[in-house]
This record gives C-alpha cells, sequence and structure tokens, in this order.
C-alpha cells in the first residue's frame, strides 16, 4: 500500500545521493573557495521541495525518476543560487538561510555574488550531462530557461524589489510577483517532468503549479511573520522590516490564511483528478499545513 512517509524518504535520499555524486564530480582544479561556496549554498537545510515535485510529477506520468535526475538537479541549483542572491544586501539583506548563515554572510559578499553565478551555470552543465537528449528532455529545459529567467523568476525578484515601499501596490501588482518570482519554479519542475514524458497533463499541472506556488508564498509570508528562526531557518519579521509587498500586507494575516485555502483547494482539486498514486495529493496537503 502507498505509503506517503516512505516515498518522500526515497525521493530524498535518491536526490541527495544524485547531489553528491554530482558535487563530487566538479573540477578539481577550480579554485577552493568557489567549489566551498557552492557546496554551502546548496547543502544542508533545503526542503528540496523542487526536486521532489519533478521526481513524483515523472511517476505519476509514467516514467522512473531517474529520467528527471538531472532535471532535478538543475532546479534545486538555480533555486539555491536565487536564494544566495535573494539574501545579498542589495536584495533582502538575510544573515540567516536554512539554519546557518547566508553564503555571503560565511563567504563576503563578492564570494556570495560568484557562487550564485557558478550554479546558474553548473545548473545546465549538470542537465546537459544527459546522453542522448530526446527532443521532450530539451523542451523541458528550454522550460526551465524560461521560467527561471527575465520572464520569470529574474522578472519576479525584479517586481518584488520594484514594490518594496510601495504603499499604493495592488492585488494585481502582488499576484504578478508571486507567479514570477514562486510559481513558475514550484511550477518548472513538474511541467519538465510532464515534458519528458511527452507533456502529458500539461495544461492541468500548469494550473495545479500556479495555485501550489502561489500557495508556497502565501504560507512562506505567513512564516515570516509568526516563525522562529529555529522554526524557519531563516530571519523572521524580514518582510516587515524591508516594507515587502507580502501578502500579509496586502490581506492582513487572517486574509492571507483565507487565500491560502483559497488556492490549496484549487490545487488540491486539480491534482486529485490525475494523481492515481497519490504523493502529489498528500504533498499538497503537507504545503498548506506548513503554516500551522
Ligand atoms: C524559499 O524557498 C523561497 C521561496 C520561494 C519562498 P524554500 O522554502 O523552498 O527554500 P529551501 O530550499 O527549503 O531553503
Ligand atoms: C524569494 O521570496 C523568492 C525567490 C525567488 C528567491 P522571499 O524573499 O520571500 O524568500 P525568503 O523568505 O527569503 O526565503
Ligand atoms: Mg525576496
Ligand atoms: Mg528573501
Ligand atoms: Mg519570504
Amino acid at each position: 500500500m502507498f505509503n506517503f512517509a516512505e516515498k518522500y524518504d526515497e525521493y530524498l535520499n535518491f536526490f541527495n545521493i544524485s547531489l553528491e555524486n554530482c558535487l563530487n564530480s566538479v573540477d578539481k582544479t577550480a579554485p577552493n573557495v568557489i567549489k566551498d561556496a557552492m557546496r554551502y549554498a546548496v547543502g544542508d537545510g533545503g526542503k528540496r521541495v523542487r526536486p521532489i515535485l519533478c521526481f513524483a510529477a515523472c511517476e505519476m506520468l509514467g516514467k522512473d525518476k531517474s529520467a528527471v535526475k538531472n532535471l532535478a538537479l538543475g532546479i534545486e541549483f538555480i533555486h539555491s543560487y536565487s536564494l544566495v542572491h535573494d539574501d545579498l544586501p542589495a536584495m533582502d539583506n538575510d544573515d540567516y538561510r536554512r539554519g546557518k548563515l547566508s553564503t555571503h554572510k560565511k563567504f563576503g559578499e563578492a564570494i556570495g555574488i560568484l557562487a550564485g553565478d557558478a550554479l546558474l551555470n553548473f545548473a545546465f552543465e549538470t542537465m546537459l550531462k544527459e546522453e542522448n537528449p530526446s527532443q521532450f528532455y530539451l523542451a523541458a529545459m528550454s522550460l526551465i530557461a524560461e521560467y527561471a529567467g527575465y520572464s520569470g523568476m529574474i522578472g519576479g525578484q525584479t517586481l518584488d524589489l520594484q514594490n518594496e515601499n510601495n504603499a499604493n501596490a495592488t492585488e494585481k501588482d502582488l499576484y504578478d510577483v508571486y507567479l514570477n518570482k514562486t510559481a513558475k519554479l514550484i511550477s518548472a519542475p513538474m511541467l519538465a517532468a510532464s515534458c519528458v514524458n511527452g507533456k502529458k497533463y500539461y495544461d492541468e499541472i500548469k494550473e495545479y503549479g500556479y495555485h501550489l506556488g502561489i500557495l508556497f508564498q502565501i504560507t512562506d509570508d505567513i512564516m515570516d511573520e509568526c516563525g522562529t528562526l529555529e522554526q524557519i531557518g531563516k530571519t523572521p519579521h524580514k518582510d516587515d522590516a524591508e516594507n515587502k509587498l507580502t501578502s500579509v500586507r496586502i490581506f492582513g494575516l487572517d486574509g492571507a490564511k483565507e487565500r491560502a485555502f483559497t488556492h490549496y483547494t484549487q490545487a488540491k482539486k486539480i491534482i486529485s483528478e490525475i494523481d492515481k498514486i497519490g504523493f502529489l495529493t498528500a504533498f499538497t496537503d503537507k504545503m498548506y499545513e506548513r503554516q500551522s
């Protein structure tokens, strides 16, 4: 019978082993400090939500998780670099990440910037290690590049900064930021898995990824407001301190919780119709419950 905890551990272990093998393959002649900073930034403490979504979607659609191993690694490298840069003084200026000092605090700002850049390149190097990639695999890579780039995550991070201290920001501004900075990198691993499976359930997964991604960012906002450093592994109350445009600011704490419930309900409805295994349906519950 399907056991969520067992399946979750299987995905996590598969990711951790793949990550270790991948990091051990780096060029030995490169400067130690950049290799150490890259390892530090992707290392312990991350929840690995995006690779787990990638493996689970791939298996739900029919192929073994090994078919998306390099894509899942690439997405986690891109996500980790986005966090390193997000924490820089010029952006959110955060001293803690994943329960330890943020990368620029540990290695200095210049190496922090370079480690982020290096992880982005390493992401594509890793994804291109695939032997004989099919046209579907290349379509998945192209989607990841787009969803992580100027019209995806980077575009969203730009809007996020532009809306700092914006007292006139609207609900539409908020959703533009959240779709791009967060939901695109939550959708990308599952859409990439769909591409590898011949674009199976592509439109449904896109819709699911949108609601799950918005839910994920709203619960992140709620935890920033209500959590402790120990619970969230990063400095709490940072959004308020930096005058960020967040769901808590626009809707209030109770309103943000209501929005989280709305997106959770939508996400669950879509995924439960196509998810015969049950992992992603249960994972959606976990994403909703993490706020409390
Ligand atoms: C943090 O992402 C950034 C957001 C999009 C809210 P995660 O909460 O997935 O961060 P890690 O990878 O677990 O550290
Ligand atoms: C970050 O959003 C989204 C990224 C693309 C990195 P946040 O700024 O809210 O993420 P945290 O709270 O620092 O993890
Ligand atoms: Mg930010
Ligand atoms: Mg931040
Ligand atoms: Mg946050």
